[in-house]
């Protein structure tokens, strides 16, 4: 089976291309720029290819002949350009390779979004959660242009899945990382909780995030899934309760998860792609506190 998977240079992208491959798919590893061969995802790659995802032609060059799609190249925040850039690149780019996969007839897409298209993550006001846990359905309060680039991402998703009937599943991921990237983002976090109070503490091992578009890709579905695919508990060592009960005073509780729990809904992952992480942090950094005491 062939896959195109693109943003293949980034970090998301080079570990699916690995994991990918791992598994056996043929895959089109693509980038802007040609993907690095010393790194380990488009080193394993079948093929790379490069070039613009903007240029309507290109598009349609690369999903050609392809099985499946995973479509993570956009820039990942809204600091990464300027608003025009981050707005044009990232709906532009969803419109061009969903929509050339769906006119292909490609039956398999995914999608990577983001929870930021929630618009808690960036927003420069204090926005709070109206329901805990946060559903898939939850309203979009993004007032930021990443968000609103990744909403319009998954408008798009829904429609070339209803115009052309490709199988579509937009993740909304929090967070990537593993290895040092995660590191500094748990010191990060736990230095101030309150810095990641948008975000809501959740994160997903980048690897962890590779194995659900895995089952994004086989598992039995049609039409549009949107899924939450979040790590189970949160980056934080304070309790959820204690910290919503702080950061967001305005959200209601009742049903908040007890000890470290993540506040976004997992049920449509597990229920849908059977998802459950592998990797974690906990057990790694209590290792460590009892080697060091
Ligand atoms: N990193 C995270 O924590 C995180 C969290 C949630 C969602 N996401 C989503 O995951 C995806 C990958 O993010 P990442 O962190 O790996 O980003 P990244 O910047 O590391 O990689 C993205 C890649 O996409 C390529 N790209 C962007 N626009 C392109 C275009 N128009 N044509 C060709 N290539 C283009 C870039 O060259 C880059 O190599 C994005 O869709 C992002 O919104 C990331």
């Amino acid at each position: 089976m062939r896959v195109l998977v693109t943003g293949a240079g980034g970090t998301l992208g080079s570990e699916v291309v690995a994991h990918l491959t791992a598994l056996g798919w043929s895959v089109r590893a693509h980038d802007r720029t040609p993907p690095q061969e010393a790194a380990p995802g488009p080193a394993a790659a079948a093929e790379t290819a490069c070039g613009e995802l903007l240029d309507p032609g290109h598009a349609r060059t690369v999903v050609s002949g392809m099985d499946a799609v995973v479509h993570a190249a956009a820039l990942p925040s809204p600091g990464a350009g300027t608003e025009q850039e981050v707005f044009s690149n990232n709906v532009m780019a969803a419109y061009q390779v969903l929509g050339a996969a769906g006119r292909a007839g490609v039956p398999r897409i995914v999608y990577v979004s983001s929870l930021s298209a929630l618009g808690m993550a960036w927003s420069v006001q204090d926005r709070s959660p109206t329901e805990i846990p946060v559903t898939e359905a939850h309203p979009c309060l993004a007032e930021d242009v990443y968000g609103l680039s990744k909403r319009l991402g998954e408008l798009i998703a829904e429609t070339v899945s209803r115009r052309w009937g490709s199988t579509v599943v937009s993740l909304r991921f929090p967070f990537l990382g593993s290895g040092d990237r995660l590191r500094a983002h748990l010191r990060h976090v736990q230095a101030d909780p309150g810095r990641d109070r948008g975000a809501l503490w959740s994160w997903l091992d980048t690897r962890d995030a590779a194995r659900g578009i895995a089952a994004a890709l086989t598992r039995p579905l049609t039409g549009h899934h949107l899924i939450n695919l979040v790590a189970p508990d949160t980056t934080a060592t304070r309790p959820t309760r204690e910290l919503l009960a702080r950061y967001h005073p305005s959200a209601p509780l009742d049903h908040a998860p007890d000890g470290f729990g993540t506040p976004y809904a997992t049920g449509p992952a597990t229920r849908l792609l059977g998802f459950t992480t592998i990797h974690g942090w906990r057990q790694g950094a209590a290792r460590q506190e009892e080697t060091s005491s």
